[in-house]
Order: structure tokens, then C-alpha cells, then sequence
């Protein structure tokens, strides 16, 4: 394939990673179109949408992007059909949730969605096209989508050849538009310059060149697991060092500035909370450790297999710690929760460790009112499951902090949102019932702040009553 003068792109999936990235691209790119396909006709609906508020996701800076770019280069459509023949390079962004049942069920990847979408690409593209896997995906998967093309002769009546690159995103939810537009490094793997200089084209109309590495496809596609796999690592050990600060009188925060400072550990990701949640890391290290058994490598699974460990104790230890505060009992005691996602700045849910430590606590008869500013109810309702619907009397939510604290007996802190640190707790402790505690996950509170108050204290990493 000669070097392609990319003029239209599709993206098919309007997801976490699809949505933000082609809205960057669309922005730092106004000559090019981009459509971004999804079969999901409320989610693409949503997109749509004249008020912004109501567009699917979430993230800082998002909403100004859409309205510059919006339906002047970047086009949200449920129409796969044509948007495919008429592109010259297509990005795949689907989902790969964790294979649920068969060979390597809750481990591997499911890569139905990417079969899937790879089909539709084989069927309806024309002419030469470059196909770039977005999605996180085990490794080799290129070679399933790169078989499925070369065969799209039989459906396929139009003259038309494939290139196939690795182009993984390695945006942070509640950062993504940043990120993207200031990314530390992109990697592109694959086999044909040609088609490698085409999407670096693109990219080099923002980035600098020397933070383009390309690599070849399998190398790019474990990279991206790699670095999943070594931030979650980061995040079980310093998890595992707050539970012996703990015992032992030292104070996570100090340890964590004492090690950040060696330049080869360096400071970041190493804020110790309730466990790393969000929909990468524990299905890329669940899938890494896959590959791993998959390869004979038995003992390298069981490492990483440990980071996942750690993060559900985290979460177990939280959860009995609450319990064990409260006399060993929590029927029927008010409980105020304050943050749902996973993390600050977003209002994506999965995997978030609020789920785990809700259903516990409602389980143990708590009544749980939760709050957070950007997750909706019927999120909340979707992930506490069968459980919130049964104990829908035992849980409320709000979008206020105006009466969530009224007569309860203790809050958990879980995720670190701006405005959980500009809470007034002189106002609070004139709400609540005593005895009661505070339970701070993230270390946002300023221990100064709550010297006046009533209730007694517990941060993560330091565990003393002040
Ligand atoms: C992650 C990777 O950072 C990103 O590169 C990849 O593309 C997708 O997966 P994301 O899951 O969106 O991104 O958020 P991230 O900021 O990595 O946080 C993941 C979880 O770790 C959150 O629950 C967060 O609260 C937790 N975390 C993060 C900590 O507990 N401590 C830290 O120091 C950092
Ligand atoms: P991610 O976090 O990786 O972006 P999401 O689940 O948020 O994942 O988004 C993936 C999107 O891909 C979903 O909106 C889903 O409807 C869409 N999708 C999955 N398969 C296809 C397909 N074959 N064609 C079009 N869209 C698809």
C-alpha cells in the first residue's frame, strides 16, 4: 500500500475511548471527516444531543469540543454500511469485556465485538483501507482480523485490500481530553510503513514526531497491556504498604513522598485508596494472565495475578474495617457514601470498588445514602444488581450534599471529587448522630478541618483517631 492521504475516518464504537479520541481528532484535524458508527442508537442518539449536558460521557473539556466540531467534521451514525465504503482508514473501538463463558472464561478477552465489527469492515469497505485496532486486545489479535479480512472476497465484490495497524489509547478516564491532546507518547505497530506514515500524518498534526515510536503489531499490542498491568502494580503495592502503615505507626502519605522522590520510582500513581477500579485494568491483567497460562508461563501469571489480589482485599479490608468501627454492627444505621465512580472526574462506573463496599454494607442491613455529582441514579440502581433492587428501600441517592449527612452514623469517602474537599465538617457534625466516623478512602480530608468535630476519624495509610 503506497502512502495514503487519509481524507475521511471511521470509528466504529461511540464508547469511553471512541467518543473523546475521534472528538480530539476532529478538532486538531479540520481537514479531515470523521464518522463515528455505533449500533447503539440511544447511545449515538445521546451524542447527538442539542444539549450538551446530555451527551454519554463525561469528561473535562469534552462538551467544547463537540460544539466546535460537531457535524462539521465529526458526524455521530448508526449507518455502518456506507460510512465504511467511503473510508479510507477505519479505527476499532468496540468493547472486549472478559470471556464470561467457554475456554477461559473469566480471564481472556471476548473478542466477539471485534470479530464482529471486522466482518461488517470486510464486507463493505472499498478500495485500499487501513484498519487501526483501537480497542484494548489480547495479543495476536491482529492476525484474527487480518484472517477475516483476507477473506472478504466471497461477500465483498468491490476491489479492495486491507493494512492492519496497532494503534492502542492509553487515555485515562476523568483526563482523557488532556491526555489526548498531550499524550506522553503514541504507539503505532504494524508491518506496513506505507500505511504507519499515513496514520503518523495524522497524529503529527498536534504531536511532536519524536513521541511517535512505532514498533512492530505484537510488541504494541503487549505494550499496551504492559502498562496496564505495571500501574495496577503500582496501586496493589502501595494499597498493601497503607494496611502496614497502618499497624505499624507510619503514615502512607510520608512514605509515598519519601520513595516518589528516587527518580526511578517517581512520584506518581502512588496515592494509596480503596482499590483501582475502571474497565481496564482488571480485565487486561484477568487477560494477561491468560496469555500467560495460554503460553506455559504458570509462575508469570501468578505474579500478576496477585495485583488482582490485593485489590479485592483492599476493598474486603475497607469494607470490615467500617463494620468493625461500628461495634461489629450496622443494621438499619444510616451510612453516607460519598462518591460512586471509580474515580474523580468521571461518571463511568465499572468495576468501581463503591460497588463492592455498597453491596457489603447493604447486605449487613446499612441504609446507604449515596452521593455523587456526576453518576445518575439508575446507574447506581444497574450495579447494585439484584441487591438494589430488593433493598431499593435501604438506599437513596442525590445529587446534593444538601441532606445526605442528617442522622447517620458513619461516611465513607471513596472517591476523591473536588468537592468532597470544600466540605464545611463544622456543618456536617451538627447533622449527624454520635458516636460516628469518618471514613476517608483517598486522604482528601484535611485532618485540620474536623478538629472541632464530634465524630472520630480514620484515613487510609494512617488509621490513628485524632
Ligand atoms: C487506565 C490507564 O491509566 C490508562 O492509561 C488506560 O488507557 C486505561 O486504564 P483509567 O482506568 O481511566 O485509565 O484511570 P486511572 O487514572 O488509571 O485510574 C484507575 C484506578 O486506579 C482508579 O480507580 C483510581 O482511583 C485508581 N488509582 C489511580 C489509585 O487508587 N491510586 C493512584 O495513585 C492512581
Ligand atoms: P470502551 O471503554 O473500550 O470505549 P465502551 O463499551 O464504552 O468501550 O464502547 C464500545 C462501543 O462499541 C459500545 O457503544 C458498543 O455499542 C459499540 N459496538 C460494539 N460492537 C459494535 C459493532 N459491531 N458495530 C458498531 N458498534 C459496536
Amino acid at each position: 500500500m503506497s502512502v495514503k492521504n487519509i481524507k475521511t475516518i471511521c470509528c466504529i464504537g461511540a464508547g469511553y475511548v471512541g467518543g473523546p479520541t475521534m472528538s480530539v481528532i476532529a478538532d486538531k484535524c479540520p481537514h479531515l471527516t470523521i464518522n463515528v458508527v455505533d449500533l447503539n442508537e440511544e447511545r449515538i442518539n445521546l451524542w447527538n444531543s442539542d444539549d450538551l449536558s446530555k451527551i454519554p460521557i463525561f469528561e473535562p473539556g469534552l462538551q467544547e469540543i463537540i460544539e466546535r466540531v460537531r457535524n462539521k467534521n465529526l458526524f455521530f451514525t448508526t449507518e455502518i454500511k456506507n460510512t465504511i465504503k467511503n473510508s479510507d482508514m477505519i479505527f476499532i473501538s468496540v468493547n472486549t469485556p472478559t470471556k464470561t463463558k467457554g475456554i477461559g472464561a473469566g480471564k481472556a478477552s471476548d473478542i466477539s465485538w471485534v470479530e464482529a465489527c471486522t466482518r461488517q469492515v470486510a464486507k463493505y469497505a472499498v478500495g485500499d483501507t487501513i484498519v487501526v485496532e483501537k480497542s484494548t486486545i489480547p495479543v495476536r489479535t491482529a492476525e484474527a482480523i487480518k484472517a477475516i479480512l483476507e477473506n472478504s472476497k466471497r461477500d465483498n465484490k468491490e476491489k479492495c485490500s486491507f493494512s492492519v495497524l496497532s494503534n492502542p489509547e492509553f487515555l485515562a478516564e476523568g483526563t482523557a481530553i488532556k491526555d489526548l491532546q498531550n499524550p506522553d507518547r503514541i504507539l503505532i505497530g504494524g508491518e506496513d510503513a506505507s500505511s504507519i506514515q499515513s496514520l503518523k500524518d495524522i497524529y503529527l498534526n498536534w504531536v511532536k514526531e519524536e513521541k511517535i515510536i512505532t514498533t512492530n503489531l505484537w510488541s504494541s499490542e503487549l505494550s499496551k497491556l504492559t502498562a496496564n498491568a505495571f500501574l495496577a502494580q503500582r496501586i496493589s503495592s502501595i494499597n498493601a504498604m497503607s494496611a502496614l502503615c497502618e499497624v505499624t505507626g507510619a503514615n502512607v502519605q510520608e512514605v509515598k513522598e519519601a520513595i516518589g522522590l528516587d527518580t526511578r520510582i517517581g512520584s506518581k500513581f502512588l496515592s494509596a485508596g480503596p482499590g483501582f477500579g475502571g474497565s481496564c485494568f482488571k480485565k487486561d491483567i484477568l487477560n494477561l494472565t491468560y496469555l500467560c497460562e495460554y503460553f506455559g508461563l504458570p509462575e508469570v501469571a501468578s505474579y500478576w495475578e496477585q495485583v488482582i489480589s490485593i485489590n479485592e482485599w483492599q476493598k474486603y479490608r475497607i469494607y470490615k474495617l467500617v463494620i468493625n468501627k461500628l461495634f461489629g454492627n450496622v443494621n438499619k444505621k444510616k451510612i453516607a457514601i460519598l462518591g460512586f465512580s471509580f474515580k474523580a472526574d468521571t461518571n463511568d462506573t465499572r468495576e468501581s470498588p463503591a460497588i463492592f463496599i455498597c453491596k457489603q454494607l447493604l447486605n449487613e442491613g446499612a441504609i446507604l445514602k449515596i452521593h455523587d455529582p456526576k453518576v445518575d441514579e439508575a446507574q447506581i440502581a444497574f450495579e447494585l444488581g439484584e441487591l438494589g433492587k430488593e433493598n431499593s428501600l435501604n438506599w437513596s441517592f442525590s445529587h446534593n450534599l444538601g441532606n445526605i449527612f442528617d442522622n447517620v452514623e458513619a461516611i465513607v469517602l471513596l472517591t476523591e471529587w473536588e468537592v468532597y474537599k470544600t466540605i464545611n465538617w463544622d456543618l456536617v457534625n451538627d447533622k449527624i448522630m454520635t458516636p460516628a466516623w469518618l471514613f476517608d478512602t483517598r486522604r482528601i480530608v484535611n485532618p485540620d478541618k474536623i478538629k472541632n468535630c464530634d465524630f472520630k476519624f480514620w484515613q487510609v495509610g494512617l488509621g490513628n483517631d485524632i
